[in-house]
């Protein structure tokens, strides 16, 4: 008998053992680089698997609607199933539609011996008909846009819901996050705790978010790995995007100090990297997204025209100049820590607002006309 009690305790702990283990979603799900006809869709999971993402417009018909598309994470035609960091980009949805999702990963298990691949369980936000995420897609014909901006959050995940308490998430288009979002980037952690399981909590599961890196999150062994986190489609932290006619243009400050600075230890190359950007800059200013603009608008980091560093000195010298011939109405940035307002002059053709780290920004667009708000906690 004794035996037999023996066998039911190992089997007992076994069932218990594999429940432990079943993969898991750990954080995430939100929303990247939308677009008026896409999104990427970004979580994580606790062991690598197959990813998807099911959708389907949000209407009462979908509800149950048992041909909702799947969306597989793959390259190349070849689902990936080594991964535990999932981006699904879905395409080809309709101009400022509301579309439900949920994302689900599943465990493969490939034995080398047998040279066979088992699949195992699936880990999903919800099931199709309880508790599904919703987007809505960006408008083109929106005539007024709204978007958030928190930058200089430096891991005070606290500070970002308390500085946002009066915003209404659900009014935005979008969140900004304007750089140094966390002191440097040494694990993924520093990404979740940080500041990305408040933002999922608070809006990200349903609002975009749009990524411009700054200084601080050039440093740290985890930094190459931050774009898996921010997908965009050219793989670049530098991008252009735009809603109806209103154009944002996304730049990457880089470094404040010079690349032989001994704080990075001997691994940057931002002078090189800002030369790439300029290249691109003058491609992207020439193109009619961009002049057919009723509205420009540029994210950077680090102010080029304030203080004396090498960065702001390096951003002044290599964007600044086409910047100020390209017709941009408005820059903002970070990086000071202290608020402050800089209206066009001689170095800058447009003004530049910079928001400090103690308040968010709420800027409207309607009509050409580029309102902001500061929000303190
Ligand atoms: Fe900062």
């Amino acid at each position: 008998m004794k035996k037999f009690k023996n066998l039911f305790t190992v089997l007992l702990a076994l069932i218990v053992a594999t429940e432990v283990q079943a993969i898991k979603i750990t954080h995430g799900p939100y929303l990247c680089d939308m677009t008026s006809d896409g999104v990427t869709i970004v979580w994580t999971t606790d062991k690598p698997g197959v990813a998807w993402a099911e959708y389907a417009p949000d209407t009462p018909e979908s509800f149950y609607a048992e041909a909702r598309p799947k969306v597989f994470e793959s390259v190349a035609g070849r689902k990936l199933a080594t991964e535990t960091v999932h981006r699904v980009r879905l395409k080809g949805l309709k101009s400022g539609a509301s579309y439900r999702y949920r994302v689900c990963t599943q465990e493969v298990a490939y034995n080398s011996k047998t040279r066979t691949t088992t699949h195992g369980a699936v880990a999903s936000t919800s099931t199709w008909t309880k508790n599904r995420f919703k987007f809505k897609t960006f408008d083109e014909k929106k005539k007024k846009l709204s978007f958030l901006i928190f930058n200089d959050v430096h891991g005070r995940a606290s500070f970002m819901r308390e500085t946002s308490k009066a915003v209404n998430f659900d009014s935005l288009d979008f969140v900004l996050m304007n750089g140094d979002m966390s002191n440097h980037v040494s694990d993924e952690a520093m990404i979740f705790k940080g500041y990305m399981d408040t933002a999922v909590s608070m809006f990200a599961t349903r609002i975009p978010i749009v990524y411009a890196r700054g200084n601080h999150e050039a440093r740290g062994t985890f930094a190459n790995d931050l774009i898996k986190y921010f997908p965009t489609r050219s793989g670049n932290f530098y991008y252009m995007f735009s809603i109806g006619d209103v154009c944002f243009t996304v730049l990457d400050c880089g470094e404040d100090k010079p690349d032989s600075d001994v704080e990075y230890y001997g691994l940057a190359d931002y002078d090189a990297y800002r030369e790439e950007q300029a290249e691109w800059l003058s491609k992207n200013v020439a193109s009619d997204e961009f002049k057919n603009a009723s509205t420009r608008i540029v994210f950077l980091h680090i102010p080029p025209t304030v203080e004396d560093w090498h960065g702001n000195n390096h951003l002044r010298k290599t964007l600044m100049p086409i910047l100020n011939r390209a017709g941009v109405n408005m820059m903002f940035c970070g990086h000071t820590h202290e608020y402050s307002y800089h209206p066009a002059n001689s170095e800058s053709a447009f003004p530049i607002m910079i928001n400090g780290n103690d308040a968010c920004v709420l800027v409207t667009v309607a009509n050409g006309k580029i309102d902001f708000s500061v929000k303190k906690p």
